[in-house]
């Protein structure tokens, strides 16, 4: 009788030293049934964000070959059973098993090949440097303007056909670390620029010729934000289709700003 109950006492306690959370983080080897248990579930899960084949949508692009939340397979089970605190990426209510089937399909997404692309990079580096006017407002390799984002690493966070969406139609996806605000001051003068902070009392912008200026909310009339809308300028009508191949490819190439 007291054996049983020692047993009995010994086995909670092993269960208590050995706490789900720290054996679920152990990886298992994927089998290819895994993998296919994983499509499936992204298939139900992810892809109505990120696209079927990870091509992206309302969540992040997944086929590519890094992932900036996830450079390791811990912390892409990590990612998926906790989500991404501040944005629409939710923690999953999946067993830990299955988040290891989805980890094992999502890396398969990384490994698609990225597409053929028919752009000239050289070329498409003269039309960033010149035509295109891109260095007035993105970094790249440390040189240029400081308004948008610094595009050196731009490959590996987007892949061509998001690339393709920035230039044509930059309102589309504006992140919101790039809100456009448009101020008046009580004297009429107006400003529009990139909201660098705010607080109840006042809000500092940085307009489109880098010029950073900083108001008191009760010296101003207006404070008007635009979420959806982007200070870069479309390219549909400034660069031809061969033009904008070109800049994709310099963009995407692994070279881009270095
Ligand atoms: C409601 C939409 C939505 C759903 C459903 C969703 N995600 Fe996300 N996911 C996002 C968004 C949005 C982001 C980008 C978050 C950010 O701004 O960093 C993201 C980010 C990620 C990232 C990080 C990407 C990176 O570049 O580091 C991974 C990995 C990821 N999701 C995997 C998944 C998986 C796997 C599932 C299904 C189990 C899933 N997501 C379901 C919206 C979603
Ligand atoms: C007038 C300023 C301006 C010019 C000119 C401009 N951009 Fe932008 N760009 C921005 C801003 C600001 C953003 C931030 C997001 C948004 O508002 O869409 C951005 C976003 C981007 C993005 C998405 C980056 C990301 O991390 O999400 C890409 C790619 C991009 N620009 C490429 C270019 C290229 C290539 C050119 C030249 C052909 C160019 N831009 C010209 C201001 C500009």
């Amino acid at each position: 009788m007291t054996s049983r109950l020692l047993f009995l006492a010994g086995f909670v306690l092993a269960c208590r030293l050995l706490p789900g959370q720290e054996s679920e983080l152990v990886q298992p080897k994927a089998t290819p049934e895994d993998r296919a248990e994983g499509q499936r579930i992204f298939g139900t899960q992810c892809s109505y964000c990120h696209g079927p084949k990870g091509e992206g949508g309302q969540g992040a692009v997944l086929a590519l070959p890094q992932l900036s939340h996830a450079p390791d397979d811990l912390s892409l089970f990590r990612v998926i059973r906790d989500g991404i605190a501040g944005t629409k990426m939710p923690a999953s209510a999946l067993a830990p098993n299955q988040i290891w089937q989805v980890v094992a399909f999502v890396r398969v997404l990384g490994r698609v090949e990225a597409a053929k692309l028919t752009g000239d990079p050289a070329r498409g580096r003269q039309i960033y440097a010149t035509k295109g006017g891109c260095a007035r407002c993105h970094t790249m390799g440390g040189h240029g303007g400081g308004i948008g984002p610094d595009l050196s690493d731009i490959g590996t966070r987007q892949n061509a056909a998001q690339v393709r969406t920035s230039l044509l139609d930059p309102d589309a996806s504006v992140p919101l670390d790039f809100l456009q605000v448009r101020v008046v001051t009580k004297d009429g003068h107006s400003f529009t620029g990139v909201r660098v902070n705010e607080d109840s009392f006042s809000i500092q912008i940085r307009d489109l010729s880098n010029q950073f200026h900083s108001f008191w909310k009760s010296e101003l009339t207006e404070i008007s934000k635009e979420p959806r809308r982007s200070l870069m300028p479309s390219f549909r009508n400034t660069l031809t289709p061969g033009e904008l191949d070109d800049l994709i490819a310099y963009l995407e190439s692994p070279q881009g700003g270095k």
